[in-house]
């Protein structure tokens, strides 16, 4: 059955489409260029309730169905996919469990900030030594009173170079692998909590990628988020949305290189008539269309999933893999169309391809997808 949008989540695509092509499209190739964070976007962003946007509205957020949220995603990633993964991660991967797995006293005290942008939100779970296996994750979270005391260092943080708020997965008992772990809330300037330099990355430039480093830090029992040993579920099903996520990133990401390659094709002539009449070029938009309407679908019935409150691991990754290889796939051949003006600056596909090979990395590999695919078959 084709996937139907409502009305609703058509307006959305509308008001975040105008939106990012207002605000947004014109600092896209700067902030590549420099590495910077577009930190002038954040209070845009949150008055266009972009950073509430799973958030109740009782605590300041949009509340917004997770269709409407990855057309969202998917719009701003269209123009700049720094800006999609800055308000990703932090609705994905912070706001979602303090609103899923927070008590009412941390939702009331966290929320709101996280909402109207006071605070931006990041989550820590990759170390060096713990990448693909998150289960061997080994910052230490000690019990002391009233207090835990963290230990240890995080690696690949999106956002931490600004993010006010930390959702950090931590060893806090004795049992062994996976159900050791919890997830805490840190505050950023927690003494003992540090974000370091950030990294210097091949694309989504602007986006504030760092190590964070715990040296006796403590933080308040209460910031425990839900209970001892469930860090591990917690963050799988941080990740099962934010997959969907990252898929809906990369879908706007190769949509807009597509839109540009379409562009380019109708207004380049040569052999005396435009790209677009040549058979060469049509067949590679032909495969671009289908290839991102076939993710689209993948996208929409994860995120429709989740808005049915079922089971929603296979769909996400399902989505993530297929968009993720698609978004390579569809910016390279948006360089091909483009020939050697493709290949640089001048142009935006170039920043589009470097910026669509992380989506097949972070927040969980391609390999890791297919993983988690294929255990659903073959248990
Ligand atoms: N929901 C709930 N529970 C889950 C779950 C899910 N989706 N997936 C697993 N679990 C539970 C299992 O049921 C199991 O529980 P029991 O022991 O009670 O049976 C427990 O968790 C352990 O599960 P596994 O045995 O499957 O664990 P594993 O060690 O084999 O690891 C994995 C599974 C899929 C490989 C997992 O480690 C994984 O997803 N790795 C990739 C990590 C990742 O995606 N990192 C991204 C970092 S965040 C990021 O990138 C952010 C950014 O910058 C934008």
């Amino acid at each position: 059955m084709p996937f139907q949008l409502t009305d609703d989540q058509l307006l959305t695509r509308d008001s975040v489409r105008e939106f990012a092509e207002a605000e947004i499209a014109p600092i896209a190739a700067e902030i590549d260029k420099n590495h910077r964070p577009p930190l002038e976007s954040i209070p845009k962003l949150a008055e266009m309730g972009l950073l509430g946007m799973i958030i109740p509205e009782e605590y300041g957020g949009t509340g917004m169905d997770t269709v409407s949220y990855v057309i969202a995603i998917e719009e701003l990633s269209r123009v700049c996919a720094t800006h999609g993964v800055l308000a990703e991660a932090h609705s994905s991967l912070c706001t979602w469990p303090i609103v899923n797995y927070g008590n009412a006293e941390q939702k009331q005290k966290y929320l709101p900030d996280l909402a109207n942008g006071n605070a931006i939100g990041a989550f820590g779970l990759t170390e060096p030594n713990a990448g693909s296996d998150a289960g061997s994750t080994s910052t230490t979270a000690v019990r002391d009173g009233d207090e835990f005391v963290l230990n240890g260092q995080k690696i690949f943080i999106t956002n931490g170079g600004f993010a006010k708020t930390f959702v950090i997965i931590a060893r806090s008992t004795d049992a062994p692998g996976a159900k050791g772990l919890s997830a805490f809330i840190v505050e950023r300037d927690t003494a003992g909590f540090q974000v370091l330099e950030p990294e210097q990355k091949m694309g989504i430039r602007g986006s504030s990628t760092t190590p964070l480093a715990f040296s006796d830090c403590r933080i308040p029992a209460a910031n425990l988020l839900g209970n001892q040993g469930e860090g591990f579920k917690i963050a799988m099903q941080i990740l099962d949305g934010g997959r969907t996520g990252i898929a809906a990133q990369a879908l706007g990401i190769a949509q807009g290189a597509f839109e540009a390659a379409c562009k380019y094709a109708k207004e380049r002539v040569q052999f005396g008539k435009p790209l677009a009449a040549l058979q060469a070029i049509q067949w590679m938009i032909a495969d671009m269309a289908v290839d991102i309407e076939a993710g689209r679908a993948l996208v929409y019935q994860a995120a429709d999933t989740e808005d049915r409150h079922e089971p929603h691991s296979q769909a996400s990754a399902m989505a993530k893999l297929f968009c993720g290889e698609m978004a390579t796939r569809v910016t390279g051949k948006a360089i091909q169309i483009h020939g050697g003006v493709g290949y640089t600056e001048a142009y935006p596909v170039e920043r589009m391809y470097r910026d669509a090979k992380i989506t097949e990395i972070y927040e969980g590999t391609s390999e890791i997808q297919r993983l988690v695919i294929s255990r659903n078959y073959l248990r």
